[in-house]
């Protein structure tokens, strides 16, 4: 099934069958009539211990120029927020997270099986909406994926590229206040990694449904960051896993709970869509798969986790918890020790929910 996806390069993405994912996904059966549900199989761990170099030979190193930042937003603990949007966002918006986005880019389209989304959107959208756009790299690969589309990028942050296509365009708005789009206009409406960002989610799944056309397809793809392992080698102890349910508490004392992609379907069957397909897959946290392309993907994991993780928890510990900038590099250090270990068999879940609006 893996080979036969790496000669459909040239295919239309929205033609091929989802089934042709390397990371074949096998159906769990359903939570509900309207909901079909898929998962990766076990990973099966790399026996060999020699490529001790793998993951950190990818590693980026990062320049951050606070001084040319400012403009983006609020300085705090030497990280830069959005100063833009009604509640506060949780993650920072400086040239370090932004290189971790577009890291991150990557990974998931290598996770999803070389595609950009799931959705089966056809051949020629007319107009699509990317909401918390970030870096806009989504939004500039699917403008350039699909000429015949106007893709608009909307973030709270300035912080796409001013010069773009002319089918692509970035918007600076807060996408929790009522839309000024026109309704019934979109042919596809994405969200990737909406992490410590949304507070109610009934509405943005109501403004997405009634912003399509009807027939159109609305994507949310999430990291559900709770560390699993299929084979016990992860103790209880692990630092990785103890951190992450820190992360999971001040998610939800922040306001914005981090379980929300387990809620993705709920939420979009609530609202009134239909054909919903939420699709699991498995991110392995550092290289210890054996199969290469899991490996890949769990080397940028591995730096996404050891680069990123101040980026994850110096605004919501702080806030939350009160802890210092010092006390949070401490509580940190154990995740990053316990994430370079390749004997623990340790991965998160990428969780991808598409439906579409009935016509
Ligand atoms: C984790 S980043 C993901 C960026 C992008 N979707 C990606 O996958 O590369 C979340 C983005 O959502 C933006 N964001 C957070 N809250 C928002 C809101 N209420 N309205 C619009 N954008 C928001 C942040 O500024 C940030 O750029």
């Amino acid at each position: 099934m893996a080979d036969d996806h790496l000669g459909e390069e040239a295919q239309p993405q929205s033609a091929r069958p989802l089934h042709s994912s390397p990371l074949s996904l096998h159906s769990v059966g359903s939570s509900h009539p309207n909901i079909a549900t898929q998962i990766a199989p076990t990973i099966q761990p790399d026996s060999e211990e020699s490529d001790e170099a793998y993951a950190e030979s990818i590693t980026t190193s990062y320049v951050t120029s606070i001084a040319s930042e400012i403009s983006k937003g609020v300085l705090e603990n030497d990280r830069i927020y959005p100063n833009y949007g009604k509640h506060s966002y949780g993650l920072p918006v400086d040239e370090h997270e932004m290189d971790r986005l577009d890291l991150q880019h990557r990974k998931y389209e290598l996770v999803i099986g070389d595609r950009h989304f799931l959705a089966p959107v056809g051949p020629t959208p007319q107009k699509i909406l990317d909401l918390g756009t970030g870096t806009g790299i989504w939004a500039l690969d699917v403008a350039d994926m699909f000429p015949s589309a106007e893709v608009i990028g909307v973030d709270i942050a300035p912080i796409q590229p001013k010069w773009v296509a002319s089918n692509c365009q970035f918007e600076i708005d807060d996408v929790e206040a009522d839309w000024m789009y026109k309704e019934d206009s979109f042919d596809f409406i994405h969200f990737r990694d909406p992490l410590y960002c949304i507070r109610d989610w009934p509405k943005l799944m109501s403004q997405c449904l009634s912003h399509l056309k009807p027939g159109g397809w609305c994507e949310f793809a999430c990291i559900y960051p709770v560390p699993m392992c299929d084979d016990g080698s992860v103790p209880e102890t692990s630092g990785f896993k103890s951190v992450c349910m820190k992360f999971m508490e001040a998610g939800r004392i922040f306001g914005a709970p981090l379980d929300v992609p387990l809620h993705f379907a709920t939420y979009m069957r609530e609202a009134g869509f239909v054909d919903i397909s939420e699709n699991i897959f498995k991110v392995p946290a550092s290289p210890w798969p054996k199969d290469k392309r899991l490996k890949q993907i769990g080397a940028l994991e591995m730096t996404n986790i050891l680069e990123g993780a101040e980026a994850f928890g110096s605004r919501v510990f702080h806030q939350v918890f009160g802890w210092s900038k010092e006390q949070i590099e401490v509580v940190l250090m154990d995740m990053k020790r316990d994430v370079r270990n390749r004997a623990y068999h340790q991965y998160c879940q990428y969780i991808v929910v598409y439906g579409r609006r009935p016509t």
